[in-house]
């Protein structure tokens, strides 16, 4: 049985002789509703750290007014069967330095002992704030979203002090807001940055896939296919950013087309917020990639409303019509 910690009192005492002997603690910071990218993650953390502490909390504060907070999926009992089989396999396998030591399950009392602040942009109340990065891309649409994530990881990384903690590369602008809050406040804990898992056809794995439904799910995968044909077209030798990302441009405006010669009621509709080429430390858009430095390709879809869904396509679930979906590629110095 994994120790299911709900309180910063209980995780301080649980965490305490750990300190004295000096084991290395990973944490891998969640929201619950575990896939295989969460896993991956967990299962990193297992070969490098001696414990590894699995938080469980849906941060209210990264979540803007109008979006899904009260539909976010919670399967808190599903994710801790999962977590104690993999466990299991984890203790089995003789090649991890540890294993799953707690699950840290905070209530919202506790995390925001002053009560919650709110979250509206304009809130008062105590914020972590990392600048510009937080202001561009994702956090052009969604403005206090890295205000809530480094908030949230602060307290987190606080409670637990983790000598280590895994993020992934699927969120790799909240990878850039983390490492710059750890090197800009002096922070202790090592930030690792894991590999982003997929489904075959190249869809990043995500918790809100789930409010697909089959139909956008087939088409979901245009944005990993628009990220890749950019990317081949850096590895092909392009540089400037107009090429690169007229790439992924081309196979997002095809894919639209194909959807538009469909019956309105096969369709799966879906608008591009944004693809961008960006510096990779400061997530800044570029003109050009520097081959010596290489660069950060990042895009985020809107997956619209299908007409007349069908079993499995019902969105009574989701919050909203709309699935926001993001995924990225590094593009590496060459
Ligand atoms: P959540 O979406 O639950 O993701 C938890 C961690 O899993 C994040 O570091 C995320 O980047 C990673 N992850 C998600 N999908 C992945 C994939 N397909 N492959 C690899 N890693 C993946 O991100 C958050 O929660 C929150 O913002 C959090 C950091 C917990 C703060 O509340």
């Amino acid at each position: 049985r994994i120790p299911i910690l709900r309180s910063v009192p209980s995780l301080r005492s649980w965490r305490r002789p750990y300190m004295v002997n000096q084991r290395i603690v990973g944490l891998v910071p969640t929201m619950g509703a575990l896939h295989k990218g969460h896993i991956s993650l967990i299962r990193q953390a297992a070969r490098e750290c001696h414990e590894v502490v699995i938080s469980i909390y849906v941060n209210p504060a990264q979540f803007g007014i109008k979006e899904d907070l009260a539909s976010y999926p919670v399967t808190f009992d599903s994710d801790v069967a999962e977590l104690a089989r993999l466990d299991r396999e984890l203790v089995d396998d003789g090649g991890n330095l540890g294993h799953i030591s707690a699950v840290f399950a905070p209530t919202t009392a506790d995390m925001y002992p002053s009560g919650f602040p709110g979250q509206e942009v304009d809130s008062t109340g105590s914020f972590v704030t990392i600048t510009p990065v937080s202001n561009i891309l994702e956090g052009a649409s969604r403005p206090t979203f890295f205000r809530g994530v480094a908030t949230v990881c602060m307290k987190l990384f606080n409670a637990v002090q983790p000598d280590r903690a895994y993020f992934g590369q699927k969120d790799v602008q909240q990878a850039v807001v983390i490492r710059k809050m750890e090197r800009d406040f002096l922070l202790p804990t090592e930030i690792v940055i894991g590999p982003t898992m997929r489904e075959q056809d190249g869809l990043a794995l995500s918790s809100r896939n789930v409010y697909l439904g089959t139909r956008r799910r087939a088409v979901a995968t245009v944005l990993s296919s628009a990220l890749q044909a950019a990317e081949k077209a850096y590895a092909s030798g392009k540089t400037a950013t107009s090429a690169i990302l007229g790439a992924a441009n081309q196979v997002a405006s095809r894919e639209l087309q194909d959807q538009l010669a469909l019956k309105p009621k096969e369709r799966a509709l879906f608008e591009v917020d944004y693809l961008a080429l960006s510096d990779p430390e400061t997530m800044e858009e570029v003109e050009a990639a520097d081959p010596s430095k290489g660069a950060i390709l990042t895009g985020a879809i809107r997956m619209l409303q299908v007409q007349d869904p069908q079993e499995g396509e019902d969105l009574g679930h989701s919050g909203g019509p709309l699935v926001r979906l993001i995924d990225n590629i590094i593009l590496q110095p060459r």
